[in-house]
């Protein structure tokens, strides 16, 4: 799938003040400085549409962009990110939180892993909430082009071991590049097929 166009719609602290839910929508989460931003401006092919840093903390907010009119792609602000006061941190998590159970019309969570470290206590964390919660995801290994995917296949499988004796299932991995492009199209693909499923939420008002 080629995306054709893509735009910057909106960015807002908190779930209820995001554009309607009439469409389907995807996120991209993961800790600061993945390369969530990065990746967004890969899957669209434009350079500077997320903004982009190489010091961790540049998302703060819930950016949503508008994707061939039809759907939307969301970058979300990082977790662990040290830096950030105790306070400020919670507030971000709270408001992520939030979003993520409260989004009817989320298809899928893209959770970002840096392919160059072993299995972080914080993915771990963070993907363990999200099968609590049954939200949909998957893992999106990120800057294979620094070590290469054969060391990014081997973390996948440390992930695999920390989770087997708690997960009946293990989701959709994806290894990918944003400097590359390696593994771009295959995320592309995979949410032209979620789209084709995509069916509008019942909205509660
Ligand atoms: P926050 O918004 O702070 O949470 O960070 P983020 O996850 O959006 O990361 P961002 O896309 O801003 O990228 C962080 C740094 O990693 C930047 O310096 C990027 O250039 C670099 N980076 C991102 N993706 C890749 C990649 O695939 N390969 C390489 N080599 N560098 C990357
Ligand atoms: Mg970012």
């Amino acid at each position: 799938m080629m995306i054709k166009t893509a735009d910057f719609l909106c960015s807002n602290t908190e779930y209820k003040k995001c554009p309607d839910a009439n469409k389907p929508e995807y996120a991209f989460i993961g800790r600061s400085n993945v390369g969530k931003s990065s990746l967004v401006n890969a899957l669209c092919n434009k350079k500077g549409l997320a903004k982009t840093s190489s010091k961790p903390g540049k998302t703060q907010l819930i950016n949503h962009f508008l994707i061939d009119k039809t759907w939307y792609l969301v970058d979300l602000p990082g977790y662990g990110f040290a830096k950030a006061s105790k306070t400020m941190r919670e507030k971000w998590g709270k408001n992520t939180e939030k979003y993520l159970k409260n989004r009817p019309n989320l298809s899928c969570i893209f959770v970002l892993i840096d392919s160059r470290l072993e299995p972080q206590l914080i993915d771990l964390e963070f993907t363990d909430w999200l099968v609590n919660n049954d939200l949909p995801f998957v893992l999106v290994y990120t800057k294979t082009d620094k070590l290469g995917a054969n060391l990014a296949q081997k973390q996948v499988s440390e992930f695999k071991k920390r989770v087997a004796d708690h997960w009946s299932d293990f989701p959709d991995v994806f290894l990918t590049s944003a400097e590359t492009k390696f593994g771009i199209e295959p995320i592309a693909a995979f949410i032209q097929d979620l789209n084709k499923d995509y069916q509008v939420p019942e909205l509660e008002y």
